[in-house]
């Protein structure tokens, strides 16, 4: 039981000293996304509509996960149900190669760690979108990396960048002021970005019936650390909320899925912004692809040329620290949820229902 207790105050100081300003620093410079595989999260895997009787095949770190669903309870094995080969050695299944998984927000969510601290517990907030899933399902689509998972969160966060990226679809970068503030826990780091008259997104003067030139933006990027999964929730007045979940699922350590959904039930069905908005996560993901895709290789390969980030970016330096930290913990051999990441984040999100 000392054992225990002694290791927990150890824990607890990785992620506080590597948030000192002294060893801030190094943390940043020494971020290499693809040494960190964090275990004991769930992930989502498929759509829930994309599961059925026939199994399709996923993976997660290129562990395999077949899922299928029997008598239309959705499982998840190591194995395809046709396989004769069936005794699992894996540390990630339980002996007939199952894995646990369970079903919420539209997705089939698979459990990748120790089966023994799966629990439901462990499963992100995501408050606007419906526990039993059943969007339509031209608000869901998906779209592939060629980058490691933390590289395209990392990216995101950094929702500067958009202002530049995608100035052609959600706005450039002209607005009369700027406020970013960054919230974080042990397992999570939450973004928020407020900008007072904002070039206004072109798709929404275009497609969504905004006639102003300006608009008041209040964007925010929540990233759950283990499970790679971002809510993307932005708030333009006028005009209609965005309410994407963008999670990067990591198949491999250098290959990302994104099975996203952006609900747009809350836009007027005779807008057509409500059938657009969820399609131009395809160019979005293109014009993204396009700055990680070749950054993703470098951490791979010894360099002297130095790892550029702007200290302006306080909430992309911060995941990298969180994450080393959470990574630090585990290889001691805590896999310990210290916050609850699904406690109802509607407030930290500034989300009212609506
Ligand atoms: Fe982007």
């Amino acid at each position: 039981m000392l054992e225990t207790v002694q290791t927990t105050s150890h824990d607890d100081d990785i992620l506080a000293n590597a948030m000192k300003p002294a060893n801030f620093q190094k943390a940043v410079n020494n971020w290499v996304p693809h040494d960190i595989a964090l275990k004991d999260a769930w992930f989502p895997l498929a759509h829930s509509f994309a599961v059925e009787a026939k199994p399709v095949r996923r993976s997660v770190y290129s562990q395999p996960f077949y899922l299928w669903r029997e008598n239309g309870v959705a499982v998840a094995s190591e194995f395809h149900p046709n396989d004769s080969e069936r005794s699992s050695k894996s540390i990630y299944s339980d002996a007939s190669g199952r894995y646990p998984v369970l079903e919420r927000y539209g997705y089939v969510w698979g459990w990748y760690g120790n089966p023994a601290n799966a629990d439901p517990v462990h499963l992100p907030s995501i408050p606007y979108l419906p526990e039993e899933g059943n969007l339509p399902q031209h608000m869901l689509g998906t779209v592939r990396f060629d980058c490691c998972a933390p590289l395209s969160l990392e990216n995101l966060i950094d929702l500067t960048h958009a202002d530049f990226l995608h100035a052609d679809v959600v706005g450039d970068e002209k607005m009369d002021k700027e406020v970013v503030e960054v919230f974080h826990d042990s397992e999570t780091i939450t973004m928020v970005r407020s900008c007072t008259n904002k070039s206004v997104a072109p798709i929404m003067k275009r497609f969504g019936g905004v006639k102003d030139d300006v608009q008041q933006v209040r964007q925010v990027i929540r990233i759950y650390l283990r499970s790679h999964a971002a809510i993307a929730y932005g708030r333009f007045s006028p005009g209609d909320n965005v309410q994407l979940f963008h999670p990067c699922v990591p198949e491999t350590r250098d290959r990302t899925r994104l099975d996203y959904t952006m609900n747009t039930s809350n836009v007027k069905k005779s807008n057509p912004f409500r059938y657009l908005m969820p399609k131009a996560s395809y160019k979005v993901s293109r014009q993204d692809s396009y700055m990680t895709s070749p950054q993703s290789p470098r951490y791979m390969n010894p360099e002297k040329r130095k790892d550029l980030h702007s200290p302006l970016d306080e909430a992309g330096q911060k995941y990298r620290v969180l994450m080393q930290a959470l990574a630090e913990r585990q290889a001691h051999g805590d896999f310990s949820y210290r916050d609850n990441v699904s406690a109802d984040c509607s407030d930290i999100i500034g989300y009212d229902g609506k």
